[in-house]
């Protein structure tokens, strides 16, 4: 079998050779059932009977990875697929440099390997919990598919990162898995590790701002992770981002789509004031004003999941050659940064302030900011949007100092401009700059079902990109009586 092709025959579809593997194989299935609880209990409720056009990874090369075809979720093919491997490879960065990869687990540095994998394995469930409400509310089947899409890939993700515990860590390595199944969203005995990732995601403008701003933090660390000189984990992470293209094209296409529904109503009904919140929302559709402030809490909420600007634990993962940066390999330096420095925003005489700092203890600020970056280009599209409806209204990035629970902005209040305030005007004007309960009633006012074929709901618009070449009234979930 060729690293590019899938073998279906085990009961678990690999590229990574397990009907060889008899010992990792036997941990796998051993941990299948658990993983079946865990999705029928934790998964999206209902619909698990249901049709769902999904696409499958035949193979990890361009063209054979998606295969799409009618699937019921509890039956979906979900597999442990690693990109090939690249001949010759060598570590990009850190103390072993241009050292070949290591295609074991180094002994020195297990432990820290072992928290990348938990950390970023804890994630792919987190979200699949926190999402799991939300078909009974999908805006059309266009929505619903695309929701469950992002579910199963999510739980494959968990597959691989499980797959690196059993293959690599042995016993500690079982035991992680397990915890994986056990710990659970927003639980406040058993919690998932990341703050973000125990928030509810409440709604369907939830999930698009959750897949926009949250799946690309993921995506951050994926590319970083993907840098990884230990090669299992760098090809498990280059496959996942293929899949994370999509999730995040599901929340800016959303988001995209609600900000055009919107600009259409107010057009229609000749509202040129998109602060006239109580006329927007007699359209029934979602005001631009609390569009600005749901992005202003996910992007916050995304921003901690970068942790603090200055960080040993990042810069000896960067040392180390287990996590690198965001397109290391183009960054034109000595990828070794001893005498480094990197400006890092901090917290000086009340402002937010450049300070240079050494570039290694700085490389989660440095990912941080690519992610801003990132983030900021998908802001600019939806406000091409509003201005092609001729609505006078400019969505933006909050300051990273607002809203902040970690790091260098933890523990002060600031606005979403970044200047510092007290926590009194903070509290005054939280309703300003965050959602609040009446945002929350309101949007979730709007989250009527809409299941028939072809059909969107009144607040957001239908897609332009088709899934599969399908067009927008193609039955892309055959719902189960
Ligand atoms: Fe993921
Ligand atoms: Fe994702």
């Amino acid at each position: 079998m060729n690293d590019l092709n899938v073998n279906y025959d085990t009961s678990i579809p690999n590229n990574v050779g397990l009907a060889d593997d008899k010992r990792v194989l036997k941990a796998l299935e051993q941990w299948h059932p658990g993983y079946l609880d865990w999705w029928k209990t934790m998964g999206p409720e209902g619909f698990q009977e249901s049709l769902v056009y999904l696409r499958t990874a035949v193979g990890v090369d361009p063209k054979g990875w998606a295969q799409f075809g009618y699937v019921r979720m509890p039956e979906y093919r979900w597999g442990v697929l690693l990109a090939p491997q690249e001949e010759g490879r060598t570590i990009a960065f850190g103390n072993h440099k241009g050292e070949p990869v290591w295609h074991d687990i180094p002994g020195e540095y297990r432990a820290m390997l072992r928290r990348l994998v938990v950390i970023q394995g804890d994630t792919e469930p987190a979200s699949v919990e926190q999402q799991r409400h939300l078909g009974a509310t999908a805006p059309s089947l266009y929505d619903m598919r695309n929701l469950f899409q992002i579910n199963v890939e999510e739980a494959r993700h968990l597959w691989a990162m499980v797959y690196l515990l059993q293959k690599y860590f042995g016993k500690d390595g079982r035991e992680e898995s397990g915890e994986l199944l056990r710990r659970r969203s927003g639980d406040m005995d058993k919690p998932r590790m990341l703050g973000a990732f125990n928030e509810a995601t409440p709604d369907w403008l939830s999930f698009f701002m959750f897949t926009y701003f949250t799946d690309r933090d993921g995506k951050m660390q994926l590319e970083s992770l993907a840098q990884s000189g230990f090669d299992p984990l760098s090809r498990t992470c280059r496959f996942m981002l293929t899949e994370e293209a999509h999730h995040m094209f599901v929340g800016e296409s959303g988001i995209s789509r609600v900000v055009q529904r919107t600009c259409e109503a107010m057009n229609e009904a000749g509202i040129t004031d998109p602060h006239d919140v109580e006329a927007v929302r007699k359209l029934g559709v979602v005001d631009l004003p609390t569009l600005q402030k749901k992005a202003n809490l996910h992007y916050s909420l995304s921003l901690d999941l970068f942790g603090s600007e200055i960080s040993t634990n990042a810069a000896n993962a960067f040392s180390a050659g287990l996590k690198g940066r965001y397109n290391e390999t183009k960054i034109d330096d000595d990828h070794v940064l001893t005498d480094a420095t990197y400006p890092v925003l901090k917290l000086v005489d009340g402002k937010p302030t450049l300070v240079d700092e050494p570039a290694l203890t700085a490389i989660n600020m440095r990912l941080r900011d690519d992610y801003t970056a990132d983030a900021a280009k998908g802001v600019e599209r939806w406000n091409k949007v509003i201005a092609k409806a001729g609505v006078d209204f400019k969505l933006t990035l909050p300051h990273v100092a607002f809203h902040r629970a970690i790091g260098e902005f933890g523990g002060i209040d600031a606005a979403p401009d970044g200047s510092v305030v007290d926590g009194d005007t903070f509290k005054q004007r939280h309703d300003e700059w965050l959602p609040s309960r009446d945002d929350g009633d309101y949007i979730h006012s709007l989250m009527h079902p809409c299941h028939e074929k072809g059909a969107y709901a009144d607040w957001i618009a239908a897609p332009k990109v088709p899934i599969d070449n399908k067009p927008g009234d193609f039955e892309f979930v055959q719902i189960a009586a």
